[in-house]
């Protein structure tokens, strides 16, 4: 294994019923609180005002910070800063998926950074030297792992770069992870939210090194525990193991721990963000597009891991295959689990129109040290070409 540092300060909070058990004591030190959340999911399905009652009872000043978008833009992350400066905000508590909870972190750190926060802080890796606003995430999708880690992905508009850096000094202070806060999610964010979680393993294990190691063999069972629960929720989406599992899934797949080690690739999240950049398409739809035409790609520079894939993720047998059967026979069974979750398939069902687009985005697009092979420009642009 390659030498490695861990740390990881969220503290989390799992099971039904966590937010009413834990929450107030959690707000104990703080008077003024941010709301924040996304486009209304939480006033349908009554999450909103559960907490909002929670909030209430213990006499909080409550700042409310709405209509977070997914694909978060740089300038609702300064609209929410300029609010939590100007009401004193003591702790932000991001309640939504991926987007709000990255939201509420770059609202943290923008609103006590000095300078231009942008290009401090998303544009290159920065230093944090100073203590963010403290965050408190209550995930109500699973898929990003956000509610863990310290990246905060937003979308620059105007510069056309959605990016984001895992800042350990951006995790979130606690985590409330209650699994019946999921079973709203509709079928098709539940498919992406999976297939993103199965992505961050893959781009995980299919990179150096390779010699046997614990971060493999835990991706691998990470991976089959995916697959099983994501099918369960599609038949019953109020099966709260499935939704269980998929959730701690989400968070054990991006909070670091099976990355120790490991190079990691992430050359398709890389492409993926400037193609949202670009279109504004889900996270997890633009994964699941990208993911079989970059491994077509790749597979023969790491023939034996994903021949391992093959057998030990789709439990494909290793008889009777040469290994470039075997790796390919993954392959296509990842292909045939993005058809049968009903996951696009194409950039045009990502609503890319034109093919005169391609070359602007994998221009765009950085690359990853990581993988099995460097992308190189062109090859981004074959690869954007296949998927068109
Ligand atoms: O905005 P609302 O009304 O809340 O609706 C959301 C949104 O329309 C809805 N939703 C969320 N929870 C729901 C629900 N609907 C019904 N019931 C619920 N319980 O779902 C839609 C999508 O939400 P969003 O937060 O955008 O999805 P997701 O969780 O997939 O997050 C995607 C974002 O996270 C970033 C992505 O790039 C994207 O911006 N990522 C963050 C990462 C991280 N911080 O580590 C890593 C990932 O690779 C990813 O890049
Ligand atoms: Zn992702």
């Amino acid at each position: 294994m390659n030498n490695f540092i861990y740390e990881n300060r969220t503290k989390v909070y799992f099971g039904q019923g966590c937010v009413k058990e834990f929450l107030t004591c959690l707000l104990r030190d703080y008077d003024t609180v941010m709301m924040a959340y996304g486009q209304g999911s939480v006033k349908r399905n009554g999450i909103y005002d559960e907490i909002l009652n929670i909030l209430m009872k213990e006499g909080k000043n409550v700042v409310e910070f709405s209509g977070i978008m997914p694909n978060p833009t740089y300038e609702k992350v300064l609209e929410g800063a300029a609010l939590a400066r100007d009401r004193q905000v003591q702790v932000i508590l991001g309640i939504g998926g991926g987007s709000v909870m990255d939201c509420a972190k770059a609202v943290s750190l923008a609103a006590r950074c000095s300078g231009n926060a942008w290009e401090n802080y998303w544009a290159r890796r920065g230093i944090i030297d100073f203590e963010p606003i403290p965050v408190g995430v209550i995930p109500t999708t699973a898929g990003t792992g956000s509610e863990c880690n310290g990246a905060d992905v937003i979308t620059n508009g105007e510069l056309k770069i959605k990016t984001g850096y895992d800042y350990p000094r951006c995790n979130p202070r606690f985590a409330l992870m209650d699994p019946a806060y999921t079973f709203s999610v509709p079928g098709e964010q539940l498919a992406a939210g999976a297939f993103d979680s199965l992505s961050h393993v893959m781009e995980t294990y299919f990179s150096e090194p390779d010699e046997q190691n614990v971060s493999d063999e835990i991706a691998e069972a990470l991976m089959r525990s995916i697959i099983r629960n994501v099918r369960l929720a599609v038949k019953d989406p109020e099966d709260y193991t499935a939704r269980s599992n998929l959730l701690w899934d989400s968070t054990l797949s991006e909070n670091r721990l099976i990355k120790l080690g490991k190079k990691c690739d992430f050359s398709c999240h890389l492409m993926e963000h400037q193609l949202g950049a670009y279109t504004d398409c889900g996270h997890g739809q633009g994964m699941a597009v990208l993911h079989p035409a970059y491994y077509r790609h790749i597979f023969r520079d790491g023939l034996d891991k994903f021949g391992r894939f093959a057998a030990n993720v789709w439990m494909i047998p290793r008889e009777k295959k040469s290994r470039e059967e075997l790796a390919a026979a993954g392959l296509d069974a990842l292909e045939a689990f993005i058809r049968e979750l009903g996951l696009p398939t194409s950039l045009r069902q990502l609503g890319v129109r034109d093919k005169k687009q391609l070359p602007v985005i994998a221009g765009s697009c950085h690359f990853s040290p990581g993988g099995y092979r460097k992308m190189m420009p062109e090859e981004i642009l074959e690869i954007l070409q296949e998927c068109f």
